[in-house]
């Protein structure tokens, strides 16, 4: 009687400790995206100066360049163990190449922070090739690792 109730109370702990896993997983999904989501928000207008869609406010894109940098940061850590599965375009590629991956990471904070610097100047013809080397990042990263939509 005793040792079937010890193995219940196992099993009920067991279980708990899965949720709290799925949770865990979970959140640092939702993270990671809403970082990216964040980036994305102010990349729109940069691109459209970058592009001349829209016109250039050097104040502005400094500004967005500086949050972009420090944002630029923070995804990598929400891509914890076990969070290629659920409601995320993460390929399990990352995990398997984590290395490799993580230098990407790097190389995101490095430009953002790169970019950041060039906008200082106000100078279009020093942000743009800064700017580009910062959009290729984002680029080669996804082809790598990110599912296609
Ligand atoms: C080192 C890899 C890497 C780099 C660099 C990177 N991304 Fe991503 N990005 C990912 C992965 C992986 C996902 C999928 C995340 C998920 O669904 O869990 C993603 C998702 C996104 C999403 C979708 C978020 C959502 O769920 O709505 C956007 C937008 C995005 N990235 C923008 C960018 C931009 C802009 C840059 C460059 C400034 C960038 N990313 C750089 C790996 C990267």
């Amino acid at each position: 009687m005793k040792k079937i109730y010890a193995i219940g109370l196992a099993a009920a702990v067991l279980m708990g400790s899965n949720l709290a896993v799925a949770d865990k997983v979970e959140d640092a999904i939702e993270y990671r995206q809403g970082v990216f989501k964040t980036i994305k928000w102010n990349f729109g207008p940069m691109v459209g100066m970058v592009k001349g869609k829209i016109d250039f406010d050097a104040a502005d894109f400094s500004r967005r360049a500086d949050l972009v940098a420090v944002l630029a940061k923070m995804p990598g850590e929400g891509f914890i163990e076990g969070s290629d599965m659920g409601d995320t375009d993460a390929k399990s590629e990352i995990w398997e190449n984590k290395a490799e991956f993580d230098k990407g990471m790097d190389a995101l904070a490095e430009n953002a922070a790169a970019l950041a610097v060039a906008a200082q100047s106000g100078d279009m013809s020093v942000i743009k090739p800064a700017f580009g080397q910062l959009g290729k990042t984002c680029k080669g990263c996804h082809d790598d690792f990110r599912e296609k939509e």
